[in-house]
């Protein structure tokens, strides 16, 4: 039985998030395939993640297991605790909404979620697999865009620094184009999103 955390970024109402639709049908169809598995969600907005305070900084000194229960380190162990993760956010200014970074900062501790080592940082998130669940105005997944894109990079990048290397990218493009049937484009990720869910 797996642990999964459905981590969400956006501070848009109940039902309004398109991103939201899709990660929300995986979550379902990832619960029928495992009925078992536990699924903690972590809304970011509704959590009231800050930016990482003096005292937040202070505290990424810590020993191993040390600080379990510090209002801070809390999200760095509860991420070391997950075995999957389900991420889901728009892009936002070519990269992921602030309120994301501001968790990264929270959970990429030293001694918790990876290590300094004599030969460079090693990520402690070892035997663990992550989807990113996304969605933006423009088409951020081919042509000239794809480069500017650091949102969905950035993810994947960090993760691999956790030690997270298994990593799957689902994106609905072009949500923001006039001439584009943006409910189509939903409607195809969230077929997509439904068919990863068996595998994940
Ligand atoms: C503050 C802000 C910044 C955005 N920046 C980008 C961007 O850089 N590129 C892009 O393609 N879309 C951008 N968008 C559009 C959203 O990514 C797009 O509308 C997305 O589908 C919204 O998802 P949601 O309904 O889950 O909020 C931005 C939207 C907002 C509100």
């Amino acid at each position: 039985m797996s642990t999964v955390l459905y981590i969400k970024a956006n501070p848009k109402p109940e039902g309004a998030s398109r991103t939201f639709k899709i990660s929300d049908k995986f979550i379902e169809a990832y619960k029928e395939h495992n009925p078992d598995d536990t699924i903690v969600t972590l809304d970011l907005y509704k959590e009231g993640i800050a930016f990482l305070s003096a005292e937040g900084v202070r505290m990424h000194f810590v020993e191993p297991g040390e600080g379990r229960s510090d209002p801070i380190l809390k999200y760095a162990y509860q991420f070391l605790d997950a075995d999957k993760y389900v991420f889901a956010e728009p892009l936002w200014n070519l990269s992921i909404p602030a309120i994301l970074k501001a968790y990264i900062d929270y959970i990429s501790v030293a001694n918790i979620t990876f290590k300094y080592t004599a030969e460079g940082p090693v990520g402690l998130c070892n035997n663990k697999k992550a989807v990113n669940i996304t969605s933006r105005g423009g088409n951020f997944s081919e042509g000239e865009l794809v480069v500017w894109e650091m949102g969905d990079r950035y993810l994947r990048i960090i993760l691999g620094y956790l030690g997270i290397t298994d990593f799957t990218t689902i994106a609905a493009d072009n949500l923001d184009a006039r001439e584009q049937d943006a409910e189509a484009i939903i409607a195809g990720a969230i077929t997509r999103a439904q068919a990863f869910a068996k595998s994940f």
